[in-house]
């Protein structure tokens, strides 16, 4: 599909036996952010390595803006940035000389790209400060200063808060969507912190064990975990009549024949037991339910939790 700026199709990696990525199909739509959630070991960095052929897949395939990664490298990659573990910067060269080692071997043509890139993130020009001198946050500024650098159409950010300060976090956090608001960027990242992926992405996958348990929307994610009231009934189709004409409820999802989730929570549950025994609906069981993201997460992952 041409909507799509990253197109996984059954990528897989094993190392000698072992499945550390297994058939996953991972779909960044463009412009869109696109939270990579699991938790150690789950094979993010893998997956994003795949994707900028840092390490060649066991099987299945990448494709980028639509086009296969395999034989359209040199064409690919000056429209990808990327922050992968640590990138490989002198110590002893400040900032500002380090970048502009990478913009010379990348070819940026632009002459104040180094400037700009510093810019954006915050990060002094011409400081004379030595990059081995730098603090954890300023690396990662450095880090997708790089990133950057060439203006690439989309971003591949590994764990992009990581060593981060809070105020460094809500920065970062800023950064990226400024990126994608103003820009029009695709960007992935990577988070084992589901709240940093709800705060930032539209869409999210969730990996486990290799194994890309879910790929949804965040929107879609949040309305299956909404409030709602589950109420088991001996015939739904019939009950949702009666919820609709009779208590103009309209936002409700049918499960299966027999179970309802209401999510006007509200309701007067005894005025409703009345309405749908009179059509002849029995009510089997109705339980308020309140599942929270952390709690479907965890559900998922089969964990006792993430962050
Ligand atoms: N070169 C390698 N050789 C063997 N196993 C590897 C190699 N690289 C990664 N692995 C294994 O693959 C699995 C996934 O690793 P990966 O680094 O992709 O996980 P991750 O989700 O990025 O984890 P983290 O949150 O810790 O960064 C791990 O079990 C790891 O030990
Ligand atoms: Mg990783």
């Amino acid at each position: 599909m041409d909507n799509l700026a990253i197109e996984c199709r059954q990528l897989t990696k094993r190392y000698d036996e072992q499945s550390v990525v297994n058939q996953v199909n991972l779909n960044v739509k463009r412009e869109h952010i696109y939270g990579l959630l699991g938790r150690n070991g789950a094979g993010k960095t893998t997956i994003m390595k795949m994707i900028l052929g840092l390490t060649a897949p066991t099987s299945g395939e990448v494709l980028i803006f639509g086009m296969p990664l395999q034989r359209n490298e040199k064409r690919l990659y000056p429209r990808i940035g990327a922050l992968i573990e640590k990138p490989g910067f002198y110590p002893n060269l400040t900032g500002t000389e380090n970048l502009e080692i990478f913009a010379k071997l990348r070819g940026t043509t632009q002459s104040d790209a180094v400037r700009k890139a510093l810019d954006v993130v915050g990060l002094p020009y011409q400081d004379r400060k030595i990059f081995g001198q730098y603090s954890m946050g300023m690396k990662q500024r450095l880090g997708i200063a790089n990133a950057i650098l060439h203006d690439p159409e989309l971003l591949i950010l590994d764990e992009p808060t990581n060593g981060l300060d809070p105020i460094g976090i809500a920065e970062m956090r800023a950064f990226i969507h400024n990126m994608s608001a103003q820009f029009g960027k695709t960007i992935l990242i990577s988070s084992h912190i589901l709240s940093e992926i709800t705060l930032l992405a539209d869409d999210i996958g969730i990996l486990h064990n290799g194994i890309l348990l879910e790929e949804n929307t965040i929107a879609e994610l949040e309305k299956k975990n909404r409030k709602y009231i589950q109420l088991e009934v001996s015939d739904a189709a019939k009950a949702v009549l009666t919820l609709e004409q009779d208590f103009s409820i309209k936002d409700y999802s049918v499960q299966d024949l027999h179970l309802l989730h209401v999510y006007d929570t509200s309701l007067d549950m005894g005025k409703i037991n009345q309405a749908l025994i009179q059509q002849g609906i029995t009510i089997i069981s109705a339980q308020r339910c309140n599942d929270t993201l952390e709690d479907y997460f965890r559900k998922v992952t089969g964990g006792e939790g993430i962050a």
